[in-house]
């Protein structure tokens, strides 16, 4: 099973969800050296930002040249700043430029950008229509990320999507929730298979798959072509390949305690060996490489056996050298005590198990 972005193979049809804080270039590395990821996507970045040479934004587009298919997210509600930030995208080497229009956060919506273009129909066309233009002449393909609506009385993203593949968008992706949903309620799959039949492109479905079956279910309910996965991967960093294996008919392949551990203290190095990624000093490079240190762990080990305590003295770390420590202890503990599949099972709060030191 994949698809086609015009030239561009997703293949498996498994992509990483764009996370703001958390998907930049290190932790897609991560998540695409586990395998099963036909395509990545950046944080959103801000077309603003962006063309008024704002550093961050910058950074937040920086793309590994090793990192193919990989698509960059940008987000504005002015054409001609999205049109630039869009050439921008090609130069930096983006095989596709994605615009987003599902980010309910206010600072986003306030601008009228993100979700809101979802009540903006006339808005969103302009966008599209420069965006459209503007890849046409660098010669990408441009695919939009959206909600299903702005509210449950409104859940326009049929006629949306039908638009932006009329101005040229090649690809549409849909959580199923809308921008009032935030993200209560469930996604609501079988409403994304609305905008797989209004449209002739390639669609993704996105929301709530933290499981191998939920991404049967998904695809089932809404006919899509494939699955985009965000907050699943930050408990399971092996869903997507368990997704692919499953949906190449192949048996699925737990990961060990030691892949485990060798992913966690892999990304700690991966941080470390890229601090010249980051600006500043050394000792403020390693303040912000903890500070992702200390996301991620949390991420990865939330509802572990014993998480809570590895999440807090990790914490409450100063050096990235304390947190490998701990994490090495913490695998050492599980092991200790013979926990082999705990991770196999997501729970809410953590699992404690008898006699803890
Ligand atoms: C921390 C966080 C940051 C996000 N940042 C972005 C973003 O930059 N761009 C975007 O289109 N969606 C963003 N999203 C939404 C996700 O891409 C995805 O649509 C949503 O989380 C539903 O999918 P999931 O249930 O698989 O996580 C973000 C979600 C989370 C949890």
């Amino acid at each position: 099973m994949s698809f086609r972005i015009d030239s561009i193979r997703v293949d498996p049809p498994c992509v990483l969800a764009p996370m703001e804080g958390i998907t930049d270039r290190d932790f897609r590395g991560l998540i695409r050296g586990l395998g099963g990821c036909g395509l990545t996507v950046t944080e959103f970045v801000s077309s603003e930002a962006m063309t008024r040479s704002v550093a961050k934004a910058w950074r937040m587009a920086e793309l590994d040249p090793d990192e193919h298919p990989v698509s960059i997210q940008i987000y504005g509600r002015d054409p001609d700043r999205m049109a630039d930030a869009a050439r921008y995208c090609a130069d930096l080497g983006a095989d596709i430029v994605d615009i987003n229009c599902g980010c309910p956060s206010k600072a986003v919506t306030s601008g009228c950008a993100g979700s809101a273009l979802m009540r903006e129909p006339e808005l969103a066309r302009r966008l599209y229509e420069a965006v459209g233009a503007a890849t046409r002449e660098r010669g990408l393909p441009f695919t939009v990320k959206m909600r299903t609506g702005w509210d449950s009385e409104s859940r326009n993203a049929p006629d949306i999507a039908r638009m932006a593949v009329d101005c040229g968008a090649r690809m549409i992706a849909v959580h199923g929730r809308t921008r009032c949903d935030m993200y209560k309620n469930r996604a609501d799959w079988s409403f994304v298979g609305d905008v797989k039949r209004a449209v002739s492109v390639p669609v993704l479905v996105n929301g709530d798959i933290l499981t191998v079956a939920d991404a049967h279910r998904a695809l089932e309910e809404s006919g899509a072509d494939g699955v985009m996965v965000g907050r699943g991967i930050l408990r399971n960093p092996w869903l997507l390949r368990q997704i692919a294996q499953s949906l190449r008919g192949e048996s699925v392949t737990e990961p060990s305690l030691e892949d485990r551990r060798a992913v966690l203290l892999g990304y700690f190095a991966q941080l470390e060996e890229l601090g010249e990624h980051f600006h500043g000093d050394e000792a403020t490079r390693e303040r912000v490489a903890l500070g992702r240190i200390k996301k991620i762990t949390g991420y990865f080990t939330k509802g572990l056996p014993f998480g809570g305590k590895l999440r807090q003295r990790i914490f409450h770390s100063h050096r990235i050298a304390d947190a490998r420590g701990f994490v090495n202890d913490y695998f050492d503990l599980l092991a200790e005590h013979r926990v082999r599949d705990a991770f196999l099972q997501v729970h809410d709060e953590d699992t404690e198990l008898p006699s803890v030191a």
